[in-house]
């Protein structure tokens, strides 16, 4: 079995706020991530699948279809937008790194092929913090 990562970035603005909390408990919870007039974060994404090489070619996988089922269903969707806002699989969920993670790993996992299987989604919020799903 080999892992095989492609890195991505985008750029998304997001706010964290739970309409059912007051002002002050989102405040409290959410932090500046709070702030009612949005802000940005630089998210770097590693995407990793997992497999057997071809015996033909070596490959796990074609890098270049990789990287244009991520473009197309990921970084299109999410770079320059509102994921509060503008993002329809995003709809009616909080936008914290956790969800988004969760929901890009759908987003790639029903595109891939049958003989290719996604392992890692790991998606940095900031050079410090990110977070790491393997589907369950
Ligand atoms: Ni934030």
């Amino acid at each position: 079995m080999v892992y095989l990562t492609r890195q991505e970035h985008f750029n998304a603005a997001h706010k964290l706020y739970n309409p059912n909390w007051t002002k002050e408990r989102n405040e409290a919870v959410f932090g500046v991530c709070a702030n009612e007039n949005w802000h940005g974060h630089n998210y770097d994404l590693f995407v990793t699948i997992k497999g057997i090489p071809d015996a033909d070619t070596g490959f796990l996988f074609d890098v270049k279809v990789l990287s244009k089922i991520i473009k197309l269903h990921v970084i299109d969707q999410l770079d320059h937008k509102n994921l509060n806002m503008d993002v329809p699989f995003m709809e009616g969920k909080m936008c914290s790194t956790e969800n988004l993670a969760m929901a890009i790993w759908h987003q790639i996992t029903t595109h891939l092929p049958p003989n290719v299987t996604l392992h890692c989604i790991k998606l940095y919020e900031t050079a410090r913090i990110y977070v790491e799903y393997f589907g369950e």
